[in-house]
């Protein structure tokens, strides 16, 4: 037998689906981040679409954007219909930045750490080849060879 496919579903499926609480789904409706509408008995029902929204922000919260930054990208969606891919390819654009650029410092991360990591300590061998005299505290505060 078929499982049948709500296309609008309550909060607390969509919570229980997303792994986000039933508060956090109301902030973010509050801030126009999704929308929902009403039963007849005036409870809140979500399109199945909202699922994918609430991700986005789930995701893009877990690496670093803003509510404000996602909130920017979010807009750029089609209102009054399901954003299809394409849709989603045009916004994901500083999202693939952002993880590209993480990517980048984890390997630095990954590579570095039993080495010199330009943080001022001098106190390997390696930091008098990649940071003699802590040259690299010009750069910046922090272990400027991970940070980049
Ligand atoms: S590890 Fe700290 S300066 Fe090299």
């Amino acid at each position: 037998m078929t499982k049948r496919i709500e296309t609008t579903l309550p909060i607390g499926a969509i919570a229980a689906r997303t792994g986000l609480s039933v508060s956090a789904i109301r902030y973010y409706e509050e801030l126009g981040l999704v929308t929902s509408e009403r039963s007849p008995g005036g409870r809140r029902r979500f399109v199945r679409a909202a699922i994918r929204r609430l991700s986005f922000i789930l995701i893009a919260q877990k690496l670093g954007l803003s509510l404000e930054e996602i909130s920017e990208a979010l807009s750029r969606l089609p209102d009054g219909r399901t954003p299809t891919a394409a849709d989603w390819t045009k916004i994901s654009t500083g999202i693939r930045t952002r993880i590209n650029d993480q990517i980048a410092a984890l390997e630095r991360m990954r590579d570095r750490l039993d080495g010199c990591i330009g943080c001022g300590c001098l106190s390997l061998e390696a930091c008098g080849l990649y940071n003699p005299a802590d040259e690299r505290g010009g750069e910046g505060a922090g272990p400027r060879l991970v940070l980049g």
